[in-house]
């Protein structure tokens, strides 16, 4: 989807449908121009009562001349709205437009006025949207699906003292999408196409794209390095681990890293603590980490910030067979600290923890994993917050910051040593599962063990990263959100 900016009179705008904000029962400035232009057909309609008062609430009216249909919303009351009665009503006429015949259009949305918000926030916003009601996931259909995509571009109307603000914002709502979609179609294909092999491939075709260093370590590599816990997961399947680091070099040579860590299991059938069988395919969503890491690096790669940034991806299948990891086997992580594996279905904080060992080498700035490792922690949030846990006050409040200002939001949980004491084991320094209860925290606990020499902060995106039931399918998230924090550290 294209977008653009369009600083000419909204009656002389040729467009297929323009989208025009009423508020308090009238119509904003276009409106009224729009209106003029057109023999009152739009006050006749709102005097009518056709267009419910309900914010959100849309009525399309058919012209003849430059302006082929006019798409009237309701914002609700007169007088500056708040960010959420936006970014409904924008996502409701932004939906209302994809059944119109309109082969492109023009929205004078941002003439509505939100409180603390400016241009490029309301332009930024309507983009978001228009590419996530675009999104479409048929790649593994025999035909593509026949639902609509709505038109193929969207102009901003706007006055020409903006026109840098929102340009500036439609190219990070550009960059930001790409990047959410690739998350999202990572997801969303099946065990057996988005294997260790295909997120490595990924990696180097992102490289190629945007001049990013990618490097892919094989199993014989991370033997030498030691990664016994990494590999004791990796050992059940037939297909083989692959390490992915992937670079990109916006800063300083000396500057230090930001690195994010994805989880990449590409299936999670919980080993030989195997899972039930209902709802196991969505086990296939367990490298949504990593999906958001690949995503988030081609959304900066996109947008290009003066800033280093590392993403790193232990990429494996969790199966049961005969070569499969034993519940009691005790394992040697690369750090040196044994793990006895009680449980081989707590299997991504075992990939995670030589993964967070070998990003020391990088001295990094701070370092994020990201991971769908527990149910525990659905348990605990839903599917609004992702579990937000660091040692680190200044780090949890910049995320939970990043998580508003992106709206794909985190929640802080707590990781104090009292909840340590169930991780003890009485064959190796440690066990890898702590009780039912506190779940997400024990897990998070067990990956504090290996971060001891850098900032770091883990979040549990279990219940964000995908819906279930009829909407099934991969969220994106949190990608806005590692993105946003990316681009305030650049700027900082
Ligand atoms: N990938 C799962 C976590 C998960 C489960 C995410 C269900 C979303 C929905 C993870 O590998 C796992 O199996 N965790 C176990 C840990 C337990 C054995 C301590 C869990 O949450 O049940
Ligand atoms: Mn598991
Ligand atoms: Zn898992």
């Amino acid at each position: 989807m294209q977008f653009s900016t369009k600083t000419t009179a909204p009656e002389k705008t040729r467009t297929g449908c323009a989208i025009i904000p009423v508020l308090g029962g009238k119509p904003a400035a276009s409106g009224t121009a729009i209106d003029a232009a057109s023999g009152g057909a739009l006050a006749a309609a709102i005097a009518r009562g056709d267009l419910a008062a309900k914010a959100g609430s849309t009525l399309l009216i058919g012209l003849s001349g430059v302006i082929e249909r006019v798409l009237l919303v309701s914002l609700g009351d007169s007088g500056p709205i708040t960010e959420k009665a936006f970014t409904d009503a924008a996502r409701s006429a932004l939906r209302s437009l994809q059944t119109t015949g309109a082969r492109d259009a023009v929205s004078w949305l941002g003439e509505a006025e939100v409180i603390d918000r400016g241009a490029g926030w309301k332009a930024r916003t309507q983009a978001l949207l228009a590419r996530d009601l675009a999104y479409r996931f048929d790649t593994m259909k025999s035909k593509p699906d026949p639902a609509p995509r709505g038109p193929g571009s969207l102009a901003i109307g706007c006055g020409r003292t903006d026109v840098s603000a929102i340009n500036t914002a439609l190219k990070l709502a550009t960059a930001l999408s790409d990047g959410t979609d690739l998350a999202r179609d990572l997801g969303n294909l099946p065990g057996n196409v988005c294997t260790p092999a295909y997120l490595a491939d990924t990696a180097r075709k992102l490289g190629k794209q945007f001049g990013l260093k990618v490097e892919v370590l094989e199993r014989k590599q991370m033997e030498s390095l030691k990664m016994g816990s990494l590999l004791a997961v990796a050992q059940g399947s037939d297909l083989p681990p692959k390490f992915i680091v992937i670079r990109y070099e916006g800063g300083a040579a000396k500057a230090a890293p930001i690195v994010l860590v994805g989880k990449g299991i590409t299936f999670d059938t919980g080993g030989i603590s195997l899972k039930p069988a209902p709802e196991m395919d969505e086990m296939k969503f367990d490298m949504c980490g990593a999906a958001s890491v690949l995503g988030t690096m081609r959304a900066i790669a996109g947008i290009g910030p003066r800033v280093n940034l590392i993403g790193v991806i232990p990429a494996c299948e969790n199966m049961p067979s005969g070569r499969a990891t034993r519940p009691g086997d005790v394992v040697t992580s690369m750090s040196g600290q044994t793990i006895e594996i009680l449980n081989t279905d707590a299997e991504g904080r075992l990939i995670l923890c030589d993964a967070l060992t070998y990003v020391e080498r990088f001295k990094p700035a701070a370092v994020i994993d990201i991971a769908t490792l527990t149910g525990a922690c659905v348990v605990a949030l839903g599917n609004h917050h992702s579990g937000l846990f660091t040692r680190s006050d200044t780090l949890a409040s910049e995320l939970a910051g990043c998580g508003r200002e992106a709206g794909d939001t985190c929640w802080r949980m707590p990781i104090d040593d009292e909840y340590q004491e169930g991780l003890k084991s009485n064959f190796a320094d440690m066990g890898n599962v702590g009780g039912r209860a506190g779940g997400a925290i024990t897990a998070a606990c067990f990956l504090s063990r290996f971060t001891k020499s850098y900032e770091w902060a883990h979040l549990d995106i279990a219940g964000t990263a995908w819906k279930s039931g009829a909407q099934k399918g991969a969220s994106g998230r949190p990608v806005g959100l590692l993105t946003q924090f990316v681009l305030a550290r650049a700027a900082s």
